[in-house]
This record gives C-alpha cells, structure tokens and sequence, in this order.
C-alpha cells in the first residue's frame, strides 16, 4: 500500500526551482504569497499537460469540440449561474493569533502562534477563540471602464464552465453538434482561496481544462460512470502510478451547489490524498439558470425523435496547474547507481512519461571538436524538423551532462563521438530509465525515438 512522503515536496519544490519549473512569483520583490510563475521548463511541461488533455478530449473524438470564451463575462451570468449568491467558503478569524481560516480545513492547518506549536487550529476553535464562521465569495471583483461603481462590477470567472454554457446555442447552431456532444475548455480560473497552499496544488490563480458533455436525461447516469473511468485512465495512460490514484465519490454534504453527484480522481500527495479532477453530474442545472436568466429557450429539439428536452450534463473538470504538480510529484525518485568501477552516486531522475517531459532529446558532441559539434546540429535539425523539443548540451564530461538530464526527466539523450564523424555514422541513444544504449544510424533516428516513446511504459 502506497504511503505519503512528507519531506518529498519540499525536495520536488527546491528541485522546480533549482532546474527553472516553478518560481516564485514577482521574487524581486519578496515574492507574493501563493503566486507562482513557471519557468523555461515549467513551460513546456504544462505546454505538454494541455496538448495530451487536448489531444485525448477533442483531436482524437468526433463528438467534443473546442471553445476559448472571455474571462470576464456579463455579470448576470455569475448571478444565473448561482455563484454570486452561493460560491462561497465559511471562515474564522482567530482572535488570537489574527489568522483568517477555511472552516473546513481547520483540522490541517497548523496554529501559527509560536506559543501553540505542533496543535492544529481545530484546537484554537474548539477552545473558543474564533469568531463564528461566516461566507466569504470567493469571486474576485473588478470595475469594467473607468468608472467605479456599483454598474461596472464584474468578476473574474471562477470557472471556465460557464462560458461553455452561455456559448450553448453557439455551438449547436454553428457545428451542427447533437447530444451526445461536448465542449472542452482550457483557461484561467480566479479563487479568491481563504487557504491557498501546497505550492501551485491551491492558488487563487489557476488553469483548467474542462469540459461539458451534452447528453440526453435518461442517460446522464452511463456517461457519468464512463467519464469517471476515462479520465482515471487518462493520468495511468500518461505514467502516473495507479497504485497513487484512487476515485472518491462524494457524500451527499459534500456536493457543489449545481450537483447531483460527483467523483473525484485523487492522488496520494506528500501531504496525503488530494483532489486531482473532479467529475460532476450537473443535470440541467446550468442551462435551466441561464434560460431564466436570459430570457432565451436554451433546450435542443431532437429530430430523430421529434422531443425537445434540455440536456443534462457530465463535467469532467481538471486542474493543469494540479496535473502538472502531480506528474512532477509522481515522477520524483532518488536512486543509487553504481558505475563500472564500483562507485556508487544517487541520481535524481524524473520518470516523465516522454509525452509530458519537457524536452524529449538532449544532444551531446562528446567534445567540442573535431567535426562534433557541427554534425550535432545538423542531428538536432532534424530532430527539430520532425517537432521534437531537443536541447543542445556541449560542456563538462558526458556522465554529468547525462545526470543533469535525468534530474529534469529528459527520456533521450543522443551522443555523437568519433564513431559518428570517422567510421560509421551511428550515434548512441541512451534511454533515461533503463540507462541502456544504443547505437543508432541519424536517418532511423526519429523513427527509432518514436517508437520508443510508443512502448514506454512506467518500470
Ligand atoms: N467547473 C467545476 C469546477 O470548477 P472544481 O472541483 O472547483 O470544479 C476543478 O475545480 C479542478 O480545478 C479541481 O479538481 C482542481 O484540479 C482545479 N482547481 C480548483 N481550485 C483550484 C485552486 N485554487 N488552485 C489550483 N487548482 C484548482
């Protein structure tokens, strides 16, 4: 059985930092609290996170399409849809130590009074030192021109869901789609979060990737049940552990506002089992709000069967921040390796899935002369060519530079020496997990990566 690792985070956060994943936000500064910025290989990984998230949910289907809607929408549609009355966490200020704290995270959240060391607030509550819980909206507000009053308030969307159903009519009209169908949506998302933390796993600011699928009444409970397996499968099929993932349904006092059920996949973090992706059975919530918000008849007729009904929905609703911390988290190992001479050394290594890596090839001329270097970017060109994210490495001995890839989960290193520029043209491939090579001609080259990012499977 699977257990938390709780000093692993802060080995995976010194390491973001370190190789350029994640920095903190606005750091000349002194930082802001919970803010992140994502770094040169940050980037590309979640570059990555979206593209396979993209891939799986609208290139390879022929029944979900794309939407990228504004983040900031009419009011009105935060009003209909229930967040400006109802999107909300309980908090209690600590009359103690001023602290302000999520109710319902009281039982994590260590005191921060020095006195109270190791006890958790729960405690300061019980012992009646807070103030009763009241709602907070977790909206974030702005002003909309340059007047501001009470007309020009609007909101940062909360959710990317939303404009994928106030797009509704949009959509069925301009690409013909029917139910069964979905929209997917990958964007930002603002929480004004009481308690962010965890580094990028709780911010105020976020991406997600959504999608609302558009389904007859009576079978709202099958796709349910089929989402919930396709998107476990998705972050397996993407090299996370299985024995890490686990799907939670919730208990009835847990469901969200517009909610009849809802599963989440969770994994085991180094702080314990977290929300990875939830997937949530709407029903007609949303475009019954919208309809009596809007005026406008939001149900679809169906011609088959000459019934008009308004569809119910599944959301399967993601995190790519959260994704992309969890493949990071998942990927983390430390191992002993011992060399032909009998010297042992740890090396960090990131077991990306070479669909979610970074950089997929290094490139090493084994030194920096005799022709090397020039027939290694000839090698990277045409790696580049065939659209795969290389980088060029040419300094310090060839054992470091390979450490050095395998700490930011590069899958291929390829190394060009003499062999290749005086004898036969092959260069080796080594693989990052196995650390086996190969000797490979540069024209099977892709094809050879190729077909080993195909096979790859989690050792
Ligand atoms: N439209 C439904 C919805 O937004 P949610 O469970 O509130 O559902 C979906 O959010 C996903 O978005 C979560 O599972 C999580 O991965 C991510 N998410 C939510 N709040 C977040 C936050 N404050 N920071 C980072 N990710 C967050």
């Amino acid at each position: 059985m699977a257990k938390p690792e709780p000093d692993l985070m802060e080995r995976v956060v010194s390491l973001c930092k370190r190789r350029g994943f994640v920095f903190q936000s606005s750091e000349i500064y002194g930082g802001i609290n919970s803010c992140y910025d994502y770094g040169p290989l940050g980037a590309e990984l979640k570059r990555n996170v979206k593209d396979a998230w993209w891939q799986a949910m609208v290139v390879r289907r022929d029944d979900i399409v794309g939407l990228d809607s504004a983040i900031i929408q009419h009011p009105e549609v935060w009003r209909s849809s229930g967040h400006v009355a109802g999107f909300s966490d309980l908090l209690v200020d600590c009359r103690r130590c001023k602290g302000r704290f999520r109710e319902d995270h009281l039982d994590a959240i260590p005191c921060p009074d020095r006195e109270f060391k190791g006890r958790v607030a729960r405690v300061c509550q019980q012992e009646g030192l807070h103030t009763e819980p009241r709602a907070f909206n977790l909206m974030f507000e702005t002003h909309a021109g340059p007047v501001k009053d009470s007309a020009s308030i609007v909101y940062l969307r909360p959710e990317t869901a939303q404009g994928i159903f106030t797009n509704f009519l949009n959509v069925v009209n301009s690409s013909r789609m029917a139910p069964p169908f979905g929209v997917a949506q990958i964007g930002k998302s603002f929480r004004n979060e009481i308690t962010p933390g965890n580094f990028v796993f709780r911010t105020r600011e976020f991406e997600q990737m959504e999608m609302e699928f558009f389904v007859p009444p009576a079978d709202e409970d099958r796709w349910y049940e089929y989402w919930v397996e396709q998107r476990f499968r998705w972050y397996v099929d993407n090299g996370v552990r299985p024995d890490r993932l686990r799907k939670r349904p919730h208990a009835e006092d847990e469901l969200a506002h517009y909610s009849s059920g809802c599963t989440d996949v969770e994994y085991l973090y180094p702080f314990g089992w977290g929300e990875l992706e939830g997937i949530a059975k709407r029903g007609s919530y949303d475009l019954t709000a919208h309809a009596k918000g809007c005026g406008k008849d939001l149900s679809f007729f169906d011609e088959a069967t000459k019934q008009r009904y308004v569809p119910h929905v599944v959301e399967p609703a993601a995190g790519c921040d959260r994704a992309a911390m969890t493949f990071l988290v998942d990927a983390y190992d430390e191992e002993t390796v011992t060399d032909e001479g009998g010297k042992s050394e740890v090396r960090t290594v990131l077991h990306f899935h070479p669909r979610i890596a970074p950089i997929t090839v290094a490139i090493f001329p084994l030194v920096k002369k005799a022709g090397m270097p020039e027939r290694a970017k000839e090698i990277q060109a045409t790696l580049m060519d065939a659209g795969l994210r290389t980088f060029f490495d040419e300094k310090g001995a060839i054992g470091r530079r390979y450490r050095r890839q395998d700490e930011v989960g590069t899958p291929y290193c390829v190394t060009i020496d003499g062999d290749t520029v005086e004898r036969d043209g092959t260069v080796t491939v080594r693989d990052r997990d196995s650390m086996a090579q190969d000797r490979v001609q540069p024209a099977e080259l892709v094809a050879f990566i190729r077909d080993k990012m195909k096979a790859w499977r989690r050792g």
